[in-house]
């Protein structure tokens, strides 16, 4: 079988919880995905990848997992994960886990044994420190709002996380953790799982010494202990392909936040033998305040999208490889955040794919960004049940005494609740998510907002994406090609040619909801150019000068000389 197969394939990105409820219980499962495999068939994914569904007292919905051998009650059995898996090959298509392995729960029997005695083999399968007289080892805080350092009263020192205070961090310097975990990756593609997403990859490796408070207050030590991308990533990653992923016709890809194009190269670059792909947040950070949380707010520069876009494209050109997403469970809905939820809403969703899914990588679809899903737009907290969104506001508004209009104003545009609200399927109750009550509110626009809808409209977002990963399919060849940004600086126009030897492909996105000018460059071929998709109807010419509506997106097929 070709080796990479990934580079070809469209993943489609499932979120249990919030896909399909199939027993009235109000929370997503196994078998209602299997019921939903079809949609993700017919959609032209190729790939699902599947967000955690092991054992979870849910603090982070399953990203603080307590077995990772086995599938969480309310999700289902281990026979339906069979059946799962079974199902989704019987389709030709192919599925990935997500795999926590920076951390576990606090109610993970590993933890639970390292917490009660010091002798335990455990207790360094995780990081303990005793306190200074100014409490905590370190001051770091982490994004859910507290200290990273847990006091624990049986043994008197305190536990490292870097996520929430139940998710504690491993110790990968002790191989007898790694050891553990690579059965445990095993374990699930021994099964036939087709590859594995990789949870907070760049934080599996820590700066080797944590400062004391003391030093940290002299100047002595930096702020932040524990940076990511720490110097044994290479080392674990390269054991890892080995003892892993080189023994498997799988793909690999990686959560790696903070890293840097640069570092991208070393974590995919074909000579290293480390994972397929990565994803980086470097375009998901454009719209917050520099050296601030995501919460601080600040419109986005389309010349900042495309340079850092850019520079990931040129930095892997021919030798990494691209993930290219808008949306996950961890993000707002793209068509909120970037585009037009009211008038522009279906425009400018399908100028959102255009731009990005015409690069090269592979593309990450998140549930429902296929039918141009938006924002929740709950405006209470109660409704809200992710930990990092509701330990933020409380935060903010007791401790700092941030106006709650403010921090409202915040999650309404960037809680990760929005990616997680209910899929909307039909018109019908729950829109048709479950019998039950849902464990999170259904988004109320639902009624118009939905696949039942999107199947039965040839011009609905749902049929655009299916049209561009047609797109895709057919001129596989391009996809491959290389990539070039044309007017770097024009504050409305995102246009880009993917090229290979005999063939031009010129995407043109209008990026904003006001009409724009696009001057044909005089070097590339225009008399023959054929449009290849758009999202207006009519005849789309391709004239020395077009005037592009709202968010409009045209490709053209060119020839070259
Ligand atoms: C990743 C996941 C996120 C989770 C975090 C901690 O960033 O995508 O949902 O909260 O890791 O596991
Ligand atoms: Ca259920």
């Amino acid at each position: 079988m070709k080796k990479d197969w990934w580079k070809d394939s469209v993943v489609y990105q499932v979120y249990p919880r919030s896909f399909q409820d199939s027993n009235g219980d109000g929370i997503g499962d196994l078998q209602g995905i299997i019921s939903r495999l079809d949609y993700i068939k017919q959609l032209g994914a190729d790939v699902i990848w599947i967000c955690p569904i092991y054992p979870s007292p849910n603090v982070d919905y399953g990203y603080d997992v307590t077995d990772h051998k086995t599938v969480m009650e309310s999700y289902g059995t281990m026979e339906d994960f069979h059946e799962l898996l079974e199902e989704v090959h019987r389709r030709g298509l192919k599925l990935v886990m997500d795999f926590v392995l920076n951390h576990t729960s606090t109610e993970h029997a590993w933890f639970k044994e390292a917490e009660l005695d010091k002798t335990s083999k455990y207790r360094n399968f995780y990081f303990w420190r005793p306190g200074t007289k100014h409490g905590p080892p370190t001051d770091l805080q982490s994004d859910y709002g507290q200290s990273v350092w847990q006091y624990e009263e049986h043994t008197g020192e305190y536990y490292l996380h870097m996520n929430a205070v139940k998710q504690a961090d491993l110790n990968w310097e002790n191989e007898d953790v790694r050891q553990a975990v690579y059965e445990m990756m095993r374990f699930w593609l021994d099964k036939g799982v087709d590859g594995l997403r990789i949870d907070q990859l760049h934080l599996i490796s820590k700066k080797e010494y944590l400062p004391s408070y003391e030093d940290y207050v002299q100047g002595k030590a930096e702020s932040k202990p524990f940076q990511p991308n720490g110097r044994r990533i290479h080392d674990y990653l390269t054991e890892m392909t080995e003892e892993v992923f080189s023994q498997y016709d799988v793909m690999s890809v990686g959560e790696a936040g903070t890293v840097t194009p640069e570092e991208g190269l070393t974590y995919t670059g074909t000579d290293e033998h480390e994972l397929n792909m990565i994803f980086h947040f470097q375009h998901m950070e454009l719209d917050q305040q520099p050296g601030k949380e995501h919460w601080d707010l600040k419109p986005l520069e389309l010349s900042d999208l495309k340079s850092v876009l850019t520079k990931w494209q040129k930095k892997l050109e021919n030798k990494g490889w691209n993930t290219l997403f808008w949306c996950n469970h961890d993000q707002p809905r793209i068509v909120s955040r970037f585009g037009d939820e009211g008038k522009y809403r279906k425009e400018s969703a399908k100028m959102l794919a255009s731009v990005l899914y015409l690069m090269k990588g592979t593309p990450y679809i998140y549930q429902g960004e296929e039918l141009g899903m938006t924002n929740a737009p709950f405006t209470r907290i109660e409704d809200y049940k992710d930990i990092q969104t509701v330990n933020m506001y409380h935060k903010r508004v007791y401790e700092k005494g941030y106006d709650p209009k403010e921090v409202m104003t915040s999650i309404l545009a960037k809680s990760r609740d929005h990616a997680r609200t209910p899929m909307q399927w039909n018109d019908g109750k729950h829109a048709g998510f479950t019998d039950g009550t849902p464990w999170l509110k259904v988004n109320p626009n639902y009624t118009s907002i939905n696949a039942a809808e999107a199947l039965a409209d040839p011009d609905s977002i749902l049929s655009y994406y299916k049209k561009l990963i047609s797109l895709r399919k057919q001129y596989a060849d391009l996809m491959k090609g290389s990539y070039d940004l044309l007017l770097p600086d024009d504050p409305q126009l995102f246009v880009y040619i993917r090229q290979t030897d005999t063939r031009q492909l010129l995407v043109i996105n209008n990026f904003s909801d006001k009409e724009a000018i696009f001057q044909w460059p005089d070097e590339l071929e225009r008399e023959m150019a054929q449009l290849l998709l758009s999202n207006y109807d009519g005849g789309r010419e391709a004239l020395p000068s077009i005037e592009l509506k709202p968010f409009e997106s045209r490709v053209y097929l060119l020839k070259r000389d």
